[in-house]
């Protein structure tokens, strides 16, 4: 079962920064997700819409620049680009590790279709390793066009009266669900169509257990330590 470092490991750290994608791999993580908003065109680590609550900004996210939300910071620590985040990671594992970039906001598509054969061309990850996804599913469709080679992924956070039919309509690697909603039909029909089934967030171990026995191949957990305990634990 592959265990994300949601947001980093941000149990243990302010998520979304340098510093919990530090802590997500020391702590023995294979994976990581992120979100990321745009920027004056450029692509950040931030999980809220608004500034207000998780960082010292006030404001829609989208609507500042770049100079004013260097001033800001998330427990201390600065906002971090995704070009930051994703050399840091290169750097601090040999480029061994995954990850789940989760396109939040607006304007990113186009940054990001700019940006992605920079990040293959000069760090040393590969298409399967950078797993882009997304609840706007036509962002998804929109990177899937631009990027054929792109590994891309559906959140969801219900279940369709389609179950996953998005899987096939977007050419996705996985779906990603929420845990309040999961089911094994849609884990079933999901695995039927060639996608593997990830599930957020998940923190508690005797979920992850029950839901490695329901055939999900992977979870979100702001604790990756003991999910990957947990997962471990499992029957297989
Ligand atoms: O990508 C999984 C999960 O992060 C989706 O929800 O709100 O935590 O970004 P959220
Ligand atoms: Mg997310």
């Amino acid at each position: 079962m592959l265990i994300f470092a949601h947001r980093g490991a941000s149990g243990y750290a302010p998520e979304n920064t340098l510093v919990a994608m530090t802590k997500a791999i020391e702590l023995g993580a294979k994976a990581i997700e992120l979100d990321v908003h745009c920027v004056e065109g450029e692509l950040v680590v931030f999980h809220d819409r608004r500034l207000e609550g998780k960082s010292t900004g006030h404001g829609l996210i989208h609507l500042c620049t770049l100079a004013e939300l260097t001033q800001y910071a998330v427990g201390g620590e600065p906002i971090p680009s995704l070009w930051d985040v994703l050399t840091h990671l290169d750097s601090i594992t040999q480029g061994h590790c995954i990850i789940n970039i989760e396109i939040k906001g607006v304007g990113c598509v186009t940054p990001f279709v700019n940006m992605y054969p920079r990040l293959l061309a000069q760090l040393r990850f590969s298409p399967s390793q950078l797993l882009i996804s997304s609840f706007n599913h036509l962002y998804v469709a929109q990177i899937k066009q631009q990027l054929p080679q792109a590994f891309v992924a559906p959140l969801l956070g219900s279940i369709p009266l389609d179950l996953a039919q998005v899987v096939t309509d977007l050419d996705a690697y996985s779906i990603h669900l929420d845990v309040a909603f999961i089911n094994q039909a849609i884990i079933d029909d999901a695995h039927q169509r060639g996608a593997k089934v990830y599930v957020y967030t998940v923190d508690n171990s005797d979920d992850i257990q029950s839901l490695k026995a329901l055939g999900v191949d992977g979870v979100f957990s702001n604790y990756p330590d003991k999910a990957i305990a947990a997962a471990a634990l499992a029957l297989p």
